[in-house]
């Protein structure tokens, strides 16, 4: 679409940004749409960070997300941040208004949004939810759990610590097991998510027995580079529902697009594919 003198603009800000998808989405529902605006790339390398974000409102920018690594160097800048945002100390949508800056985070309700859509009638309340990983992703994702109401999350991370350093953090019916005992991890499991980069493309894979898992249970890859990963393979081999990493992607997306667009923008078919084809 040709842009007016007027244009709407906002932007990702990473480092590297060049493999990021958001301006092929946020693309994507400016055109269906029909809005007189535009979502760029804004690499920005991490000493400059600060500086090229306060630059951004003074280029009149509605806001931008923020990826890999800015999040919490983002969290920093903020004058006010929403209750997710302020839990993981992590910003992944910057709003600018009146000369102030807001932060949110998103990610964790993504999740949410797009495990409902993708496995419907799943139920926090149903059972154990197991987590794979202690990083920034399930940092996210565990939040997103607690508020959701799980009965217990038990969390696995090849490097123990971490996870119990989480546990404490959090708080709530966290459990922590050792990496690699999955009868007990899986055992009475509602759900399982993986939020470690294993089974990436260039990745090794995740290598782990689902014996123990109920076939009631849900099986949700945060990964989407393959979209079907071994893991959702072998659970859908099985009987398991399963649930791609791409609809996160695409979820999170959608308060940022609303609060710089003015339009409430769907996740679909349509959308997927056309993410995907890029
Ligand atoms: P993100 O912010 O995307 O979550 P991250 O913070 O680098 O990324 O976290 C990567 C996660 O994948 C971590 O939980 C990591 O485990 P460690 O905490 O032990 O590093 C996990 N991970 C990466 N490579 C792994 C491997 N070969 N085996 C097991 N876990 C692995």
């Amino acid at each position: 679409m040709t842009l007016s003198g007027k244009a709407a603009l906002a932007g990702v800000l990473g480092w590297p940004v060049g493999h990021s998808r958001s301006p092929r989405l946020h693309g994507f529902w400016l055109e269906r749409h029909g809005i007189d605006g535009a979502y760029v790339p804004l690499p920005v390398r991490p000493e400059d960070f600060a500086q090229a974000v306060s630059a951004l409102p003074l280029l009149h920018l509605r806001g931008a997300n923020v990826t890999v690594p800015h999040k919490e160097a983002a969290a920093a800048l903020c004058d006010s941040m929403d209750d997710h945002a302020k839990r993981l100390g992590a910003v992944n949508t910057l709003v600018f208004s009146e000369g102030q800056i807001h932060g949110a985070n998103t990610d964790g309700a993504g999740f949410l949004d797009n495990l409902r859509q993708g496995a419907p009638g799943w139920r926090a309340e149903s059972g154990a939810a197991v987590v794979l990983g202690s990083g920034g992703a399930a940092r996210a994702v565990i939040v997103a759990l607690l508020d959701a109401g799980v009965p217990e999350l038990r969390l696995a991370n090849r490097t123990r610590a971490k996870a119990e350093a989480l546990a404490e953090s959090f708080g709530g019916p966290i459990r922590v097991f050792d990496w690699g005992d999955w009868t007990r991890v899986l055992d009475g499991a509602g759900l399982l998510v993986n939020t470690t980069s294993l089974g990436m493309q260039g990745q090794p894979p995740l290598e782990i027995a689902l014996d123990a898992l109920p076939g009631a249970a849900v099986v949700n890859d945060i990964v989407y580079q393959p979209l079907e990963t071994e893991l959702l393979r072998m659970a859908a081999g099985r009987g398991n529902r399963v649930v791609d990493g791409l609809g996160m992607l695409l979820h999170q997306a959608r308060p940022g697009f609303e609060a710089w667009f003015g339009v409430r923008p769907e996740v679909d078919e349509a959308l997927r594919d056309f993410v995907l084809q890029g």
